[in-house]
C-alpha cells in the first residue's frame, strides 16, 4: 500500500517551561520586506521579464514596502540586470531598501556587490542550509563545516562592504531550512555569524529565520522563534526577521504567531506565490491586522489593482476564495447569511466601528462594492431576494410577497443550475406580479364616503377595448371595490394582505402595491406601480383578481370578452 501514513514521523516539540507568546496581542504591524522579485520569481514556470520585474517594484513601493528582495543578482542575469537598472536610473525611492540573495559563497557575493555598485542604501541576505537532512544528505558536513560556511559568508560580506562605504549596509543572515535545524545548532550558527558583523547602532543586523519548508504546527513555529530569541547573545541589535513557506497552509499563522513570539520583521509574497504552496501572503497578514484595528503599514485599498498586476506579472490568477482578494470572499449566496448581513448593513450607522454578520470587513475598504455582497442562487433565500430588488430597483417587498417571490427565484436557479441576475430577477418579479392583462388597466376611480361607508366607481379597459364601470360599496376603500368586482363578477373575492410603499425619487412611478387576493377558494397574488397609492392598491388588486378568474374562478359569464 503506497498511501501509508507510517512512512512519516511527527515533528518534536519545543520543550519549553516558559512560553510566554500565547498572551501576546499583536498591537503593530512588523517591518515587511516583499520577496515576490526573488522567492516569488524563483517559483514561476516562466520567471518575470525585466519589465514584469519593475511594474511589480512599482506596485510594491506604491504599497508602502521600504524593504524589497529584488532578485538574486548572482545566481541570474535578468536579476542582474534588473538590480542595475534600478541603481543607475535612479529608480529606487528614498525610503525604500532594496535587499538581493547570495549563498555564502565568495565569488557569488563579489558578484553581488558588482549588482549593487553605487546603491544608496541595500541589505545583502547570504544564507546557507543548516539543517539536519540538509548537513547529512546533501552537504556531508558536520556542524563545524556548516557553521564555517556561514562565518565565512559573513566575512566575505562585512570586506566587501568595507570596501564600498559610499552604501549604507545592512547584513542579513538566513540559516536555511531553519525548522529542520536543531535549535541549540541553529544559535550556534547565528552567534558565530553575529559576532562578525558585531551589530550595533551603526551597524544593523538583520537574522532571518526561514520556514524553508513548514514542518509543523504553527505553534512549535512560535516556540522555535521564541526559544531563538531568548538564546542568542546580540538580541539587543539583532532584528529577527521571519520567512514562512505554506506547505502545510498556515504560512500567515505561522508568521502571525512568530510576530507575537518576538519577530520584528516579516518576509512574503503578495497573494502568497512562492516556491511549491508558496511563500506567507503579505496581503492576507497585513489585511489580518487591519480587521483588528492594527494600522498595516501598507495601503491595500487598491485590490483590484493588486490582483491585476500580480496576475500578470506571475501568470497566476488569483482564487476566488482568496482572502480579501479573491472574487468571491465578500458575497453570501445562503439565505440566512444574506438575511444577516442585509439586516446588520440597514443598522448600521457611518463612523461606527464595524460589527457586520459574516463581513469580517467592510469591503469597501478594499475597493468592492456592496452589490458584490448578496448575489442570488437556489440556495439563497426571501432576504437576499429581498435586497436585491431594494438595492436595485428601489423596490421593497412586503415579508409574505418576500417568501412568495423567493420561491419563485429559486424554482428559476434550481431549472438554470446557477447564480440568478439582478436583472432576471426584475424580470421574473415584473412577469409574476406586475403585468396587467388586457381589459384589466385601472383609468380612473372615485371613492367617497357617505353615511354607510364608501362608495367605490373603478373604470376598467385598456387598448382600446371596451371600458366597464365597476360600482361598489364598504367600510373600506379597498373593500369597497373588492365588493365592486365580486358583484360584476358573480365571484366571493377576500382580500388576505396588502401593503404599499412610497417609491424613492429617481423612479417614473412614486408609489407599488402589493396584495393577496382569494378568489373563490383560489389564492394569487399581484402588485403595481402607479403614481399615487390608492392606484397602485386599486390596479393590484385587479391585477390579481383578473389572474385568478382567467385561471377559472368566478362564473366567467358577465366577464367582457377582452378580459379573459
Ligand atoms: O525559504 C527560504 O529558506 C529562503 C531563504 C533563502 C531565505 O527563501
Ligand atoms: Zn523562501
Amino acid at each position: 500500500m503506497s498511501f501509508d501514513h507510517q512512512k512519516y514521523v511527527a515533528f518534536q516539540p519545543v520543550r519549553k517551561a516558559d512560553r510566554r507568546w500565547p498572551d501576546q496581542v499583536i498591537e503593530r504591524a512588523p517591518t515587511w520586506c516583499a520577496v515576490d522579485l526573488r522567492d516569488g520569481n524563483q517559483a514561476l514556470v516562466k520567471p518575470m521579464t525585466v519589465q514584469q520585474k519593475q511594474r511589480l517594484f512599482d506596485l510594491l513601493v506604491k504599497l508602502g514596502f521600504k524593504e524589497i528582495e529584488i532578485g538574486f543578482p548572482a545566481a541570474s542575469q535578468p536579476d542582474f540586470d534588473f538590480c542595475r537598472a534600478l541603481i543607475e536610473e535612479n529608480r529606487i525611492p528614498d525610503d525604500v531598501t532594496i535587499q538581493v540573495l547570495t549563498q555564502a559563497r565568495e565569488e557569488l557575493i563579489a558578484r553581488t556587490f558588482e549588482a549593487l555598485e553605487g546603491a544608496p542604501r541595500a541589505i545583502v541576505h547570504v544564507y546557507n542550509s543548516t539543517s539536519t537532512v540538509q548537513r547529512e544528505q546533501v552537504f556531508g558536513m558536520d556542524r563545524a563545516g556548516i557553521r564555517e560556511i556561514a562565518i565565512q559568508g559573513a566575512n566575505w560580506v562585512k570586506r566587501h562592504a568595507e570596501s564600498r562605504p559610499d552604501t549604507d549596509w545592512t547584513f542579513q543572515y538566513s540559516p536555511e531550512s531553519f525548522t529542520g535545524t536543531e535549535l541549540d545548532f541553529a544559535v550556534e550558527v547565528i552567534d558565530a555569524v553575529t559576532a562578525v558583523w558585531r551589530p550595533d547602532q551603526a551597524q544593523r543586523v538583520i537574522i532571518n529565520l526561514p520556514a524553508t519548508v513548514e514542518m509543523a504546527t504553527p505553534n512549535v513555529f512560535a516556540d522555535q522563534i521564541e526559544w531563538v530569541c531568548d538564546h542568542i547573545q546580540y538580541r539587543p541589535h539583532v532584528e529577527i526577521s521571519v520567512h514562512t513557506h505554506n506547505d502545510r497552509g498556515c504560512a500567515v499563522a505561522a508568521a502571525e504567531l512568530a510576530v507575537m513570539a518576538g519577530a520584528d520583521r516579516v518576509e512574503g509574497t503578495l497573494m502568497g506565490n512562492g516556491e511549491r504552496t508558496g511563500n506567507m501572503d503579505l496581503v492576507t497578514m497585513a489585511m489580518n491586522l487591519y480587521s483588528q484595528g492594527v494600522d498595516p503599514a501598507l495601503d491595500l485599498s487598491g485590490m483590484a489593482e493588486i490582483t491585476e498586476v500580480v496576475e500578470a506579472c506571475t501568470e497566476i490568477s488569483t482564487h476566488p476564495r482568496h482572502p480579501y482578494a479573491g472574487e468571491l470572499v465578500f458575497t453570501a449566496f445562503s439565505g440566512s447569511h444574506q438575511d444577516a448581513i442585509k439586516k446588520c448593513l440597514a443598522r448600521r450607522k457611518e463612523g461606527e466601528t464595524w460589527h457586520v454578520a459574516y463581513l469580517p470587513i467592510d469591503p469597501s475598504d478594499v475597493g468592492r462594492r456592496y452589490e458584490e455582497v448578496v448575489r442570488i442562487n437556489s440556495q439563497s433565500g426571501k432576504g437576499g431576494v429581498a435586497y436585491v430588488l431594494e438595492r436595485d430597483y428601489d423596490i421593497t417587498l412586503p415579508r409574505w410577497l418576500q417568501i412568495e417571490f423567493s420561491k419563485l427565484v429559486q424554482r428559476e436557479a434550481e431549472e438554470n443550475g446557477g447564480e440568478i441576475d439582478s436583472i432576471s430577477i426584475h424580470r421574473l418579479f415584473k412577469k409574476h406580479y406586475l403585468g396587467v392583462m388586457p381589459g384589466w388597466e385601472l383609468e380612473s376611480y372615485d371613492l367617497h364616503r357617505d353615511s354607510e361607508g364608501v362608495v367605490a366607481q373603478v373604470r376598467v379597459g385598456g387598448e382600446g377595448g371596451e371600458s366597464l364601470l365597476l360600482e361598489g360599496r364598504a367600510q373600506g376603500a379597498v373593500e369597497a371595490v373588492a365588493s365592486a368586482l365580486e358583484q360584476r363578477f358573480g365571484i366571493r373575492l377576500a382580500v388576505e394582505a396588502y401593503d404599499e410603499f412610497a417609491l424613492g425619487e429617481g423612479t417614473t412611478a412614486n408609489a407599488l402595491a402589493c396584495i393577496r387576493v382569494v378568489v373563490d377558494g383560489q389564492p394569487g397574488s399581484a402588485a403595481a406601480l402607479a403614481e399615487d397609492t390608492t392606484s397602485a392598491t386599486i390596479q393590484a388588486l385587479l391585477s390579481g383578481v383578473s389572474r385568478l378568474v382567467k385561471a377559472g374562478a368566478g362564473s366567467g359569464e358577465s366577464v367582457p370578452a377582452a378580459m379573459v
